[in-house]
């Protein structure tokens, strides 16, 4: 090794010792005649003096002219620092390293920006020079915390008996249900293999092959619409079992959390971590993911506005409409006309809400709104009930179809508790939303589309509404909610050939399509298969919620884009055209944007 020690190692127990350090200059000093440099690396800083009599001058004067970030190694001898220098914020605060031996190992171009210094630059600065950026102390805590939980799920998952199994990145298409990423075939001429939108297939495989066991952390690559918790590639940690059901898997995915939890933050999660079905989530959150630091729990009144002479109220209830609402707490002082004005169009333009119907909890109890006028006392007043409304309260509501309640109500309350400050950045909530719906309508499409996947099999009691009434169909589904974000997902599957048709038809999947797509897979599942089911954790995001950050980007290290770039490498970029013609492909022109 070319040091003996790293920057963050050495305590006033080494004083007298020699030792070699290499790290970055963090910052550098001149103090007549004597330079002090803090040497960084990923351990810690280390301050070293080049400075007389160990240091020759014209030591000192290189040492004087070295820019930040160069790579330097040096020489010297642990010493106490001197009775008031003592810098108690560093471990390494109590001594310095007195240089006799200094050398340039890397000179450092003028940076675009230091790792230490305190207002951040652009996002696209960071990610062009992502090397300069990984050197922040913030980014190196996210991936220290990234691999630590990693390496806290696989061996949790190595104690449980599961066998680790690579699935390949060149397949066919994935039922996910995005767009794929395609590679075209040089050998095939006019044949495309698709990146995985997740191993599920091998997966299911594997447990046909009698693996009973299976976990993968596993890339997989999705072309959708990029937000703050996506990114068009990211980590799974993937597991599929033999002969479970549904409490199986999430007593298992319990023992994981606490586990993490414990080992990675310090911190103790109550299990078994409650659940709720999905009718539950959306009635009282209006979201399958609902944050449960909070309360401002979502109330219906519509059966209050069918009595009402308000013409908004009373419209959508009688055509089969909700009203529903949320009662912000003590509020009322904190939110101007104008603030409620925003918020209305906040509603209006992310949920295409109507409009939003608020009322004041005045002192006196009674309730104040631009249209309390259309509301009889005594209707206020059961509004005021259903809401439990005190006075200092704001009272909110939504008329509408139940999807946008539902959505416009859930933006409401996280917009509304983010600005009230209601949620402690130290907690960890973490539960289960059950039993999600096993379709959904695709009104443009004017089909259904399975909610998970169409292996996802649906609950034994349910089996007669597949056929009957598939909107009323409750699928064996688990989404694992964290802070309120889908933390993981899963389902047990169909492993019966009857039933996987009798979705395959309500899907419009016929015979020769679900031959062509997933031939294999069917083809397994008649050589004795298993009852299996599994579940995918969003490792990436994981590693977001446990770290209290925002946006996925802060815990990858070379992440794309929201357009799906990646600009240091400038991936993607063009080919040239020998390689085009290898892969049998021509690219139309297109327009630069
Ligand atoms: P699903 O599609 O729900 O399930 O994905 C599982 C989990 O992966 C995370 N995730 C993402 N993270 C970052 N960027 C993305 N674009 C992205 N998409 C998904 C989420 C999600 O909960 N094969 C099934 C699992 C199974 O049934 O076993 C699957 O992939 O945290
Ligand atoms: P209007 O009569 O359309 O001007 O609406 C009167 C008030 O009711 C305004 O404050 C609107 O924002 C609100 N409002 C209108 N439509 C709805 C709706 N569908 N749900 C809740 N509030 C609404």
């Amino acid at each position: 090794m070319l040091r003996t020690h790293t920057c963050g190692q050495l305590r006033k127990t080494d004083v007298g010792t020699e030792v070699t350090l290499c790290g970055w200059v963090d910052s550098k000093r001149d103090h007549g005649g004597a330079v002090f440099i803090d040497l960084r690396d990923r351990y810690g800083l280390t301050q070293v003096v080049i400075g007389p009599p160990e240091s020759s001058a014209e030591q000192i004067d290189e040492a004087g002219r070295v820019p930040a970030e160069s790579v330097i190694l040096i020489r010297g001898i642990v010493t106490d620092r001197l009775e008031g220098k003592i810098n108690e914020k560093l471990a390494t605060g109590e001594i310095e390293v007195r240089t006799v031996y200094f050398e340039v190992l890397n000179l450092c171009q003028t940076p675009p920006f230091t790792p230490g210094q305190s207002d951040l630059p652009g996002e696209d600065l960071r990610l062009k020079y992502r090397f300069l950026d990984l050197r922040r102390k913030e980014m190196q805590r996210s991936l220290v915390l990234r691999s630590q939980i990693v390496k806290s799920m696989r061996d949790y998952f190595e104690t449980h008996d599961f066998i680790d199994v690579e699935t390949p990145i060149l397949g066919r298409s994935t039922p996910e249900g995005a767009r794929d990423y395609l590679v075209p075939s040089r050998v095939h001429p006019a044949n495309f293999y698709a990146l995985p939108q997740s191993p599920q297939l091998y997966k299911q495989i594997l447990m046909v092959a009698g693996f009973d066991r299976y976990v993968q952390v596993a890339k997989c690559f999705r072309d959708e619409d990029l937000r703050a918790d996506r990114q068009p590639e990211f980590t799974q940690l993937d597991l599929e079992m033999s002969f479970v059901d549904s409490d199986d898997i999430i007593d298992l995915i319990d023992g994981l959390v606490a586990k993490v939890a414990k080992e990675v933050l310090g911190k103790e999660v109550k299990t078994p971590l409650p659940r709720m079905t999905y009718e539950e989530a959306m009635r009282r959150f209006g979201s399958d993911a609902p944050d449960l630091r909070f309360g401002m729990e979502i109330i219906d009144i519509t059966e209050v506005a069918k009595k009402t002479e308000f013409r908004v109220f009373r419209g959508t209830a009688d055509s089969g409409g909700f009203v529903r609402g949320i009662n912000v707490e003590q509020a009322a002082p904190q939110y101007s006309r104008r603030q409620i004005d925003e918020l209305t169009e906040y509603v209006k333009s992310d949920f295409g809400a109507k409009g939003l119907a608020w009322f004041r909890v005045e002192e006196d109890g009674s309730l104040w709104s631009p249209i309390s006028k259309n509301l009889d006392e005594a209707h206020l007043a059961e509004i005021k009930s259903a809401l439990d409304g005190k006075p200092g309260d704001l009272l909110m509501f939504l008329a509408d179809s139940w999807e946008v309640t539902c959505k416009g109500l859930s933006g409401l309350r996280k917009r509304l508790a983010g600005e009230l400050g209601l949620i402690d950045p130290n907690e960890l909530n973490c539960s289960w939303v059950t039993e999600f719906p096993m379709f959904e309508w695709d009104a443009e499409g004017q089909r259904w589309n399975a909610m998970h996947h169409p292996f996802t099999a649906p609950l034994a009691s349910d089996l007669g509404a597949l056929t009957e009434s598939p909107e009323t169909c409750r699928a064996q589904a688990y989404d694992l909610v964290i802070n309120g974000s889908e933390a993981g997902g899963g389902t047990i599957r169909i492993h019966d050939p009857k039933t996987q048709s009798q979705v395959f038809d309500l899907l419009g999947i016929d015979e020769e399509t679900a031959e062509d797509r997933f031939g294999f897979l069917l083809n397994a599942l008649k050589y004795g298969a298993p009852p299996h089911g599994g579940i995918a954790l969003g490792v990436d995001r994981w590693v977001m919620l446990l770290a209290g950050l925002d946006n996925i980007r802060e815990v990858i290290a070379f992440p794309k884009t929201q357009k799906a770039a990646d600009l240091m490498t400038e991936a993607p970029g063009q080919v040239d055209h020998e390689q085009l013609r290898e892969l049998h492909l021509r690219t139309a022109k297109v327009q630069k944007s």
